[in-house]
């Protein structure tokens, strides 16, 4: 198996040698990102394979000479801006000679491949979720003339190690442990797409982080899309679980601080509320996806906890580190969701008082079981149930932000702000922003701010002397 693996990298960094070659000058590619920060870090391994080949980035698609694009198909618009964006493709094709691929999460899913075969014969490349890293094998074929690329498949993927990344930033950056998913939840189309879990191995990810250490970066987010059950299998007699893997990352000099996403509460096991609690470069806001509050509804989606748990642990945490909040996932109209459902969610928000929601409308994926279901809710009852959502939340973050002001917070300084090229923007361990008074030399620092105000969306903080 790691031999296989190896052989298979290997493999492709001689592909990647060869369009080297071909492409005697530098050439432009424009890269379009769909969806979470697995599918970030996803690019970040295409742009690394691609500048290896002699491409560059653009941000101007009217230059490009390859454009790619990774996909995410968790909710429907992403399926509608795929399309759109096809049409504008094929113009800068016929221009520019560009080569067109396509991967992702989007090209797991049978239909959106007969869509794409009979309506958009022009793309050259398309590639799934466990084939991403043949994309040089893939460039090498089209410019040796062969006239379409198709890898797809459907088993699960391997995981390979050793490809070139090109980051997104230089202070911040994500590095993905698992990969895959076996918890099926009725609504979500991500265990048909990105196969079964399967966890990279502890010292494969712990030397990736010494690197990024020794680069200077300053903040790691760890990614799967179950990052608490990671299993990283026995090393030297100890057992690489989610709470190990963390002990060890806290452990690494010049990382300052460690956030993870997206756990899954049925994992949240005292183990892991211990091993965050020991590790001070964990983040104080901890991810814990509700979904939905109430017991019926979380039953039919599958998600193996009650209401009631759910609040439960969200107290055990508190109990045990009180400066931790929380943030989380809310889908709502979820089919047959009724109203006392949605009055459960609400109610579940007022109770655990979430510092973050990052709330969904309920989107019908074709595969999954919730699709089947009768009853599906009628749009407006969506948006309103959604609009109530919303307007709770808002409430509770001017509250929340108030408890900020006159507090103390270490922060990192993540760059000027956008907005006014002469303050600086920062972020606490709780992924609060904040803007402040200061000079560029501080970028990627960490310092202590007292917090001045509360703008809703930002904090402001006064440096510390
Ligand atoms: N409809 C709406 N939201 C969804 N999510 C996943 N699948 C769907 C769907 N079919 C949301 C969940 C998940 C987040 C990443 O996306 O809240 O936690
Ligand atoms: Fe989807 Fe549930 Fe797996 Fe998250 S845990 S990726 S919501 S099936």
């Amino acid at each position: 198996m790691i031999l296989l693996n190896n052989a298979e990298v290997e493999l492709q960094k001689e592909y990647m040698n060869k369009v080297k070659e071909l492409n005697t000058k530098k050439l432009k590619y424009y890269i379009l990102t769909m969806g979470c920060q697995l599918n970030e870090n996803d690019s970040e391994k295409l742009c690394g394979m691609l500048e290896e080949m002699n491409y560059e980035k653009t941000e101007d698609i009217n230059l490009a000479d390859f454009i790619i694009m990774n996909t995410c198909c968790v909710r429907e618009n992403a399926e509608e801006k795929l399309f759109g964006k096809l049409g504008e493709y094929k113009k800068i094709k016929e221009k520019n000679n560009a080569i067109i691929a396509i991967g992702g999460c989007m090209m797991q899913e049978k239909h959106i491949i007969e869509k794409l075969n009979k309506s958009y014969p022009y793309v050259d490349i398309i590639f799934g979720t466990h084939t991403l890293h043949k994309l040089p094998e893939d460039i090498y074929k089209i410019l040796n003339k062969q006239k379409k690329v198709q890898d797809i498949l459907d088993i699960d993927g391997e995981v390979f190690e050793g490809l070139p990344i090109k980051r997104n930033d230089d202070k911040k950056a994500s590095v993905t442990i698992m990969y895959g998913c076996n918890n099926f939840c009725t609504y979500c189309i991500v265990p048909y797409v990105r196969g079964r879990e399967r966890s990279r191995k502890p010292e494969d990810i712990l030397k990736e982080i010494k690197q990024l250490a020794d680069e200077g970066y300053k903040e790691i987010t760890l990614l799967g899309q179950n990052v608490n059950s990671y299993n990283g299998g026995i090393v030297n007699g100890k057992e690489y679980n989610f709470a190990n893997l963390l002990r060890d990352v806290n452990d690494i000099d010049g990382i300052e601080i460690i956030r993870f996403v997206s756990p899954h509460p049925k994992d949240f096991k005292a183990d892991v509320i211990q091993a965050i609690k020991g590790c001070k470069k964990v983040s104080r806001i901890l991810h814990l996806p509700l979904q939905s509050g109430s017991t019926a509804v979380l039953k039919k989606m599958n998600r193996k906890y009650t209401k009631e748990q759910f609040i439960e642990l969200a107290e055990k945490i508190k109990k045990e580190i009180p400066e931790v909040v929380f943030s989380t996932d809310i889908i709502v109209g979820f089919p047959e969701e009724t109203e006392e459902d949605f009055e459960d969610t609400l109610d579940v928000v007022r109770k655990v008082n979430f510092e973050q929601i990052f709330m969904f409308i309920y989107s019908r994926r074709v595969g999954t079981p919730a699709d089947r279901m009768e009853n599906q809710i009628p749009e407006e009852i969506k948006h309103e149930r959604f609009d109530r959502l919303k307007a709770l939340f808002e409430q509770q973050i001017e509250e929340n932000n108030k408890k900020y002001i006159g507090t103390v917070q270490t922060v990192l300084i993540e760059g000027k702000s956008k907005n006014n090229e002469n303050t600086l923007t920062a972020r606490t361990s709780t992924n609060k922003v904040v803007i402040l008074d200061g000079d560029e030399s501080l970028i990627g620092k960490l310092v202590d701010v007292k917090i001045v105000s509360q703008h809703v969306w930002f904090l402001k903080g006064r440096i510390q002397k």
